[in-house]
């Protein structure tokens, strides 16, 4: 079982410098190992850091302490909390994908040209690109008419689906999902999970956030339940992070 990600002692405080420097913190001390190919949810409260949890690992937000280590197949890291961010930019093209709740595509940009970016960013000829699109098209269900629509104008559904091809075409090693169902009706969520699945198939790590305990305990290898949220001032708060785990489930965390 090889090691993909480990997060270690990781806290995120926002200094919110418009509101007389108070200081929030989405989360504290936060460790886990995720092994290759497995899957991790993340679960706590509405408000308890998880989707700042995803964005220090994606870099949208610097992590204020703490150590994200990604490693490679021969077992070498590079420590996401400290590279610079043309280095980071780079593990986001080869390696890194994420798909959030909400996606909005640049406006009169076709779904075809949109999903095949990527592809031909990377030298694929153009032909080569559009008919592995066209694959993808037909696993996720997307009808022939969108395919050369604008995605600004598509239903959510329609939409979320589009933004995770985007981001599979291009198999990234590590996958950030931050609840990509929510506000989806029963079929697309239905639809999503199945891909999601496939994804596993595919040995793609996942961390992710399912709004639904359902969704996530089919999905998770292991679950980090984030328990509390840190409190400013709160002298006797400390990290409380508990896992999870079902009886048939891994158990790989250090705590
Ligand atoms: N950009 C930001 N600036 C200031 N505070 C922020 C920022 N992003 C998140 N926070 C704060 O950090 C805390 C954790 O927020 P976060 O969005 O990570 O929670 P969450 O667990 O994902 O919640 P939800 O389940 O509602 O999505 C909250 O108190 C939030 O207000
Ligand atoms: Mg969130």
């Amino acid at each position: 079982m090889k090691k993909h990600l480990e997060v270690r002692n990781l806290t995120k405080i926002f200094d919110m410098h418009i509101l007389n420097n108070k200081k929030i913190i989405a989360f504290e001390n936060i460790n886990f190992t995720l092994n290759r190919g497995k899957f991790l949810g993340i679960s706590g409260k509405s408000g308890y850091g998880k989707s700042s949890l995803i964005r220090c690992i994606y870099r949208n937000y610097d992590s204020t302490s703490g150590d994200i280590l990604l490693f490679d197949n021969n077992g070498e890291s590079v420590n996401l909390a400290k590279i610079s961010d043309p280095e980071m930019l780079i593990i986001r093209e080869k390696r890194m994908g994420y798909v959030s709740q909400f996606f909005t595509p640049l406006p009169r940009v076709t779904t075809m040209n949109l999903v095949i970016e990527p592809l031909i960013d990377k030298g694929w000829l153009k032909d080569d690109a559009i008919q592995r699109a066209s694959e993808l098209f037909k696993l996720f269900d997307i009808p022939g008419n969108l395919w050369d629509a604008y995605p600004s104008t598509f239903s959510g559904g329609e939409k979320q689906r589009i933004n995770l091809m985007k981001t599979l075409i291009d198999c990234p090693e590590i996958l950030l999902l931050d609840e990509p169902t929510a506000s989806l009706d029963a079929r697309n969520r239905g639809i999503i999970l199945e891909i999601v699945k496939e994804l596993k198939k595919q040995n793609i790590t996942m961390l992710g956030i399912f709004h639904d305990q359902m969704e996530m305990e089919t999905l998770a290898d292991e679950i980090l339940a984030i328990k509390r949220p840190g409190e400013y001032h709160d002298e006797t708060h400390s990290a409380d992070i508990e896992v999870k785990q079902e009886a048939k489930k891994e158990f790989i965390f250090q705590l």
